[in-house]
């Protein structure tokens, strides 16, 4: 066996920590400072005086949007929330105990199949699907939650903004001003992060030049994981893990050494409302929680831990909160995979071979 690159390392770099394995403008992680940037801008601002439309278009163009190309960005988007009834039709088939992020990633796939652009992988065509699937998921994670109710789909209203559109699909009416922005400002905080795993899976699909369903496949599969997005609803059953001395999810994080600066911003929803709604328990469990985990583990929250009970107060069932990551991350994830197939190059790492060598084949007969 020969290992021949010049730049072949010699030390496998488990879970490729530290490893550099694109450059990019979309965002900026600074795990040190715990400052996360979109394209420039400190997500903090973003959530205070942005929308998730907003920050979508930002994402994908690079810069903020002017008034005229936003509205524009705003009715395509509209425009798009109605799933192609074949879509619907197979989230009516999928088993009503399956798994929401199962069926978000069967749906995503079934979305692909029926896209007026199959099949055309192109710059353009890959916008305009791209445009769709942040569109559209908020549709297929309310359809697939009334679809396993035995429920038919809540229609798209055109006069909504995205995030109060969601919450008016899922719960089938309108939702007040206040939790329409909590969601906002949730969808704002989810929508992009660096090299994350989910990110990094769905720019290796694209680099083989394959389709952005496909991309975004591996992607939601990925983040179906509790190590990734999977942990906030796993924060829940957190006074179990705690207990039994287990990783607790919701803390630590690869990149960041100090407070996620999502948090802080979530953790004043979760607690505002909490106090509107009349039930703080969530919130003050998770207060408990940190300070056990600060002291116990000197480790900080993760977005996922506050984001749990601002989900819980919305009265988001446990399992869309996972989903619901999904439906703001896929901004970032279509402008990965644009910036990938910008610039391509197919994403092929090696693996150091630590096993056998040099073994003589036996023939079955002579096996003991
Ligand atoms: N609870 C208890 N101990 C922890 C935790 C935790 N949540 N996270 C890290 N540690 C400890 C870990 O046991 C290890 O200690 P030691 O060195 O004594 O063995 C040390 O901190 C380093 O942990 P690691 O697992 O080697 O670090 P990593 O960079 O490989 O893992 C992580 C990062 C996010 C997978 C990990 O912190 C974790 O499993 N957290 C819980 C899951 C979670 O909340 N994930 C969401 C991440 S943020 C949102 C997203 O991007 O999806």
């Amino acid at each position: 066996m020969t290992e021949s690159t010049a730049t072949l390392q010699t030390q496998a770099a488990a879970g490729l920590e530290g490893v550099v394995v694109a450059e990019s403008s979309i965002s900026y992680v600074d795990g040190q400072a715990g400052r996360l940037v979109y394209r420039g801008y400190a997500v903090e601002d973003l959530a205070e005086r942005s929308t998730f439309e907003e920050t979508s278009k930002l994402l994908l163009d690079g810069d903020l949007p002017a008034r005229g190309d936003l509205e524009a960005f705003r009715r395509r988007l509209v425009a798009e929330r109605a799933l192609d009834p074949r879509a619907l039709d197979a989230v009516r088939g999928f088993p009503a105990d399956a798994d929401p992020m199962a069926a978000l990633r069967t749906g995503v796939s079934a979305l692909g199949m029926v896209d007026p652009d199959r099949g055309d992988d192109g710059p353009e065509a890959t916008r305009r699907k791209a445009i769709r699937l942040i569109a559209g998921l908020p549709t297929l994670v309310a359809a697939l939650d009334h679809a396993r109710r035995g429920e038919d789909a809540v229609a798209p209203r055109e006069d909504l903004g995205h995030a109060a559109n969601f919450l008016y699909m899922l719960r089938g009416e309108e939702p007040d001003p206040e939790d329409a922005r909590v969601m906002d400002v949730c969808l704002i905080l989810h929508a992009e992060h660096g090299m994350n795993a989910s990110t990094f899976s769905a720019r290796v699909t694209a680099a083989t030049l394959s389709d952005i369903h496909s991309a975004i496949v591996s992607a939601v599969g990925t983040l179906k994981g509790p190590l990734h997005g999977g942990a906030n609803q796993e924060v829940m059953n957190v006074r179990r893990k705690l207990a039994a001395g287990q990783k607790v999810m919701g803390f630590g994080h690869r990149v960041y050494k100090t407070m996620d600066p999502r948090a802080p911003i979530l953790r004043r929803f979760s607690s505002d409302l909490g106090e509107r709604a009349g039930d703080t328990r969530w919130y003050r469990m998770s207060e408990q929680i940190l300070e056990a985990m600060r002291s116990d583990k000197a480790i900080d929250p993760n977005v996922d831990f506050f984001s749990a009970s601002t989900y819980q107060a919305l009265g988001i069932p446990l399992d869309l909160f996972t989903p619901i990551f999904a439906i703001a991350r896929v901004s970032g994830w279509v402008t990965h995979v644009e910036a990938q197939r910008a610039h391509n190059r197919l994403i092929r790492p090696r693996a150091k071979y630590v096993g056998k060598r040099d073994l003589r084949y036996v023939p079955l007969d002579e096996r003991g």
